[in-house]
């Protein structure tokens, strides 16, 4: 089956009042626009194709902020939001197409040393948990395999788990805006 997955992202350690602003501009264009863009290119050409899904690669901090990350929290509520957004509006019209989110938190790969910009990132001194790449991985086949939009860890006990949604949803208000299918 096939499956497009927009995992290309980076990170960036720093307060808003000093974080370098063209490494700002290149995460928000990686991060969100381009990731917004091509999922919307693969939702207009796999909506109606059997068995497609679009999985977003997104963080833990996508759901809480976290502190000294403030930009790249932001960046993950988008892409979140955008994608359990996007989950719901394909389920209301029984697209065949699945949106999902994987959310994982602290994970060891290079993410570590381009947020802080330095050439070596001791994992295991920087964080009291984390996981690895393997099993990110495996974290990510539970998420394909399910028919769950989001695949997301504990921050106290570190467990992945599956969910529907978490952010509020206003798909059942008599209040919105008329939807007109196209
Ligand atoms: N590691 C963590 O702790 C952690 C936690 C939460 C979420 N995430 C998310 O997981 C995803 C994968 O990151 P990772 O942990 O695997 O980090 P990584 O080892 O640094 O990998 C980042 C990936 O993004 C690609 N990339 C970076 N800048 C790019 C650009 N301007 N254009 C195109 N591709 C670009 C890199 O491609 P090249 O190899 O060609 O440079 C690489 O494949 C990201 O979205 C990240 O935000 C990571």
């Amino acid at each position: 089956m096939e499956t497009w997955i927009n995992n290309a992202g980076f990170g960036n350690y720093s307060s808003v009042a000093s974080q370098d602003l063209s490494k700002i501009e290149a995460m928000l264009k990686l991060n969100v626009e381009a990731l917004t863009i091509l999922s919307s290119l693969y939702v207009r050409d796999c909506k109606e194709v059997d068995g497609t899904q679009l999985i977003n690669i997104s963080s833990r901090g996508g759901y809480i902020m976290v502190p000294n990350a403030v930009t790249y929290c932001a960046a993950k509520f988008n892409v979140n939001a955008f994608t359990e957004g996007l989950a719901h509006e394909l389920k209301a019209v029984q697209a065949k197409l699945q949106a999902k989110v994987f959310a994982p938190a602290a994970t060891q790969t290079e993410f570590g040393m381009i947020a802080n910009n330095v050439s070596e990132y001791d994992y295991g001194k920087s964080f009291g948990n984390y996981h690895t790449s393997a099993q990110a991985a495996d974290f990510l086949l539970r998420l394909y395999d399910s028919n769950q939009t989001i695949g997301a860890i504990d921050g106290e006990t570190f467990e992945f788990s599956l969910r529907n949604s978490v952010f509020e949803y206003a798909g059942n208000s008599a209040h919105n805006q008329k939807i007109i299918n196209d």
